[in-house]
């Protein structure tokens, strides 16, 4: 039997998605130290790139659920050698019971996933971060409830949270308002296949209009480093400021996947004013991939 893989949010009913939601939120409210489904069961994460949250909150999930989570950097492994994909997926796979990878190519998963027995769980690629879009969810719907009808607004790079903020926008029905740059539009067949439930906007300020939440990311993504001068000339009227906040709902909430740069895309006065709410986003990710880590592996 094929394993139940979680690649993109696209891989979950909505009916799924909102009982992650609110599994998190009840693991969240109600922990219980001797609540261990997990209990000898081993997560394997590889690591391409750089990561605080997603490291610390698959390791501590883990840890909670009473199993162990092993860090891998394709430097310290053969993948770093060159040790063919498949290969790496059959191996490892015949050996932990569920696999983590963040990487750079989108492509990099998805194959990994097809040669892996056990289930495989996108940590971040250059295409798609669903992990943190089950934190963001939860954190909207426990600050406001259910996000269908609502409008979201994306400013900035048309970029791996913004697809998964589209693919958000499909599965738990709600609107989503795009202000991105020419020439940084997110990926043209993910908008496609979203219809009507993606807009565009000229800019931020008409994006954010009636708003219940505005969300943006780096200007410069990892990887992406070589970039970030000419990025900061393109990305420059993208900025989420008080102004920006200013014409979306009073009640609306701000929200970044970390890590933030100030000054850039979020102003300061933003991101550590009154509606923003990036602290309980960053621990969300924990109460969210222990529901995801439940959901995979303890009905085995
Ligand atoms: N938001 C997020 O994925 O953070 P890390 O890069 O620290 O894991
Ligand atoms: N878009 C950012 C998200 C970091 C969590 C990146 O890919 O670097």
């Amino acid at each position: 039997m094929n394993p139940r893989h979680f690649i993109s949010l696209l891989d979950l009913t909505s009916d799924e998605f909102r009982g992650l939601i609110h599994r998190a939120i009840e693991l969240k409210n109600n922990r219980d130290p001797s609540y261990q489904p997990l209990k000898g069961q081993v997560l394997a994460m590889i690591f391409e790139k750089s990561s605080t949250r997603t490291r610390i909150s698959f390791e501590a999930g883990m840890s909670h659920f009473g199993g162990n989570a092993l860090f891998l950097s394709p430097r310290d492994t053969q993948l770093g050698r060159g040790e063919p994909l498949h290969d790496s997926a059959k191996v490892i796979s015949s050996m932990v019971d569920c696999i983590m990878l963040r990487t750079d190519k989108h492509e990099t998963v998805t194959t990994f996933a097809k040669y892996s027995s056990v289930p495989v769980i996108n940590g971040l690629t250059d295409e798609q971060h669903p992990c943190q879009l089950l934190a963001d969810m939860q954190t909207y719907f426990e600050l406001r409830g259910d996000i269908k009808g609502k409008t979201v607004t994306w400013v900035g790079d048309g970029n791996n949270m913004c697809h998964s903020y589209i693919h958000a926008a499909t599965i738990l029905d709600f609107t989503l308002h795009v202000a991105s740059p020419a020439g940084y539009m997110p990926n043209a067949e993910i908008v496609k296949a979203a219809g009507e439930r993606v807009k565009f906007f000229e800019s931020p300020i008409a994006a954010a209009q009636q708003s219940d939440l505005i969300v943006t990311d780096v200007w410069a993504s990892m990887g992406q480093e070589d970039e970030q001068k000419q990025r900061e000339i393109v990305f420059k009227d993208y900025q989420v400021n008080a102004e920006v906040m200013q014409v979306a709902n009073k009640d609306a909430l701000f929200m970044h996947c970390l890590p933030a740069h100030r000054g850039e895309e979020v102003s300061s006065d933003v991101i550590d004013g009154s509606q923003s709410v990036i602290f309980p986003e960053a621990e969300n990710r924990l109460h969210a991939q222990k529901a995801l880590l439940e959901f995979l592996l303890s009905k085995k």
